[in-house]
């Protein structure tokens, strides 16, 4: 029997169908609320708002639960891959030998970018952020795979989505060669994913780079555990532009654009410009830690707090296990970390973030990881958008499927009421035409 809850508005009682998920979570159906009672909802920050269901991530804030189809995002630790992850994500099994054989032959058909694509990388200037260049072109590639676009079958979305994850890859590599002023790295089909990676950022012409295992599993980790987190910021990003009818592209450029704001993906850049801080004696773990608790001071505790995790996220412990594996492999004593774990301590001990349960979130030690990997801090965030690709395609895809209507909140007007258009002279123009505003100022010069 379908269960229902009874709401009384205005005297009228309605019945509010009830939703139940596979992990029992529960939701109110209020999409006839506005047509029955005139009323909508308002909840700013969708805190509790459920804008779709989906059966691609779980998770439980409450007991650091996240699963990925139903997989607990522990088990993935022993031997991690993240392209077998991509497929899982993406469509729904873990692939089988043949499957996984051949998407990862799609992904080395579709590692190399147009060639012309080269001379868009020259035409942003040296200090760019990769992060807009990398938006610019997930965005062009639709100019250049204009038979992507329209996807009518299994066989195209596969390609499509094999070409994103492949060329984000190599969009972000070229991204930074350029912005150091350094050759190009195509990529090479014999490598691995990750390999090609770092191959094609760190490679010199007559210094090939080699990544060895423990570095290539450790890497695969950090993009598996950035995966997929249901509905986060870039996510409903993603799949609001892709409810207009968007192309895959321009919805997943649309989610690098989201992803790079400090309090989403751009945490993981904050986090280490915030150790850097402590560690040059800007200010000490005790001072920064009284201002992170000071609402004036503008300063939050960076990699801390989770709008769903009221507990421990468990990327966040898994990643500091990596850390200090990683660390130790490639004998590297970094103060951050040590920094890291005093902050870490502080704030599980204090009370304003026992109170406010806030813990460490997926964002506190990944900026360690990388950094231990050479990668440069300003790349990190893009590091984030290659692990996060595959849920964007993924959850793009879901929805297509679902032939879900177009996302269009709602809002409460609160601006001025009913107001009359007052004519341009009476309000001081000199005439009705704009080029009379000021009479006598001279027009401004082009400012570049
Ligand atoms: N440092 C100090 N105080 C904090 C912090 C923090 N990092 N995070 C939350 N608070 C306080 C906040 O001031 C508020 O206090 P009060 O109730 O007294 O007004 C309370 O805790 C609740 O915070 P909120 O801003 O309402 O929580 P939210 O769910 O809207 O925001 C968050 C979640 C992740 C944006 C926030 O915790 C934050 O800004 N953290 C730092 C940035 C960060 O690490 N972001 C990465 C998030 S995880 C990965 C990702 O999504 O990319």
């Amino acid at each position: 029997m379908s269960e229902s809850v009874p709401l009384t508005i205005d005297g009228k009682t309605i019945e509010l169908p009830v939703v139940t998920g596979s992990e029992d979570e529960k939701a109110l159906d209020i999409s006839k609320l506005r047509d029955a009672t005139g009323y909508i909802t308002l909840d700013q920050g969708y805190g509790n708002t459920g804008s779709c269901t989906s059966a691609i991530t779980y998770i439980d804030g409450d007991a650091g639960i996240l699963r990925y189809r139903g997989i607990p995002i522990e088990q993935f630790e022993e031997a991690p891959n993240f392209i077998e992850v991509c497929w899982l994500l993406i469509f729904g099994n873990l692939p089988s030998a043949e499957e996984y054989g051949d998407f990862s032959e799609r992904l080395t058909k579709h590692a190399m970018l147009n060639e012309s694509m080269k001379y868009h990388f020259q035409g942003f200037p040296n200090q760019a952020p990769p992060m807009a260049i990398l938006s610019a072109m997930i965005n062009a590639l639709s100019c250049f795979h204009p038979d992507m676009i329209e996807m009518d079958s299994d066989d195209r979305f596969i390609t499509a989505a094999a070409r994103l994850i492949s060329k984000i890859r190599t969009i972000a590599a070229f991204a930074h060669r350029s912005s150091i002023g350094r050759t190009y790295n195509y990529p090479n089909p014999n490598l691995l994913y990750v390999e090609n990676f770092m191959h094609m950022l760190f490679s010199e012409p007559h210094a090939p780079h080699e990544t060895d295992d423990i570095v290539r599993l450790a890497f695969n980790l950090v993009l598996i555990l950035h995966a997929d987190h249901e509905q986060n910021c870039s996510t409903s990003t993603v799949r609001l532009v892709g409810s207009s009818g968007a192309n895959l592209f321009a919805s997943c450029a649309a989610g690098v654009c989201a992803l790079w704001g400090p309090l989403h993906g751009g945490a993981n850049v904050a986090v280490l410009e915030m150790l850097e801080q402590i560690h040059k004696g800007d200010l000490s773990v005790e001072e920064y830690m009284r201002q992170a608790k000071d609402k004036n001071s503008g300063i939050r505790l960076m990699g801390f707090g989770h709008r769903v995790y009221k507990s421990f996220d468990p990327r966040a412990q898994m990643l500091q296990r990596v850390a200090e594996k990683l660390l130790a492999h490639l004998n590297i004593n970094d103060p951050l970390l040590e920094i890291g774990r005093r902050l870490e301590e502080i704030a599980l001990n204090d009370s304003y973030f026992v109170e406010r349960k806030l813990y460490p979130n997926v964002d506190f030690y990944s900026g360690i990881i990388l950094r231990a990997l050479g990668i440069p801090t300003n790349m990190f965030t893009v590091v984030f958008a290659m692990g996060r690709m595959p849920g964007w395609i993924a959850h793009w895809r879901e929805q297509n499927l679902q032939g879900s209507r177009i996302g269009r909140p709602r809002q409460i007007y609160t601006g001025p009421e009913m107001n009359d258009y007052v004519p341009r002279v009476q309000r001081g123009w000199v005439s009705d035409s704009a080029a009379d505003i000021i009479p006598g100022r001279p027009r401004p010069t082009f400012d570049l």
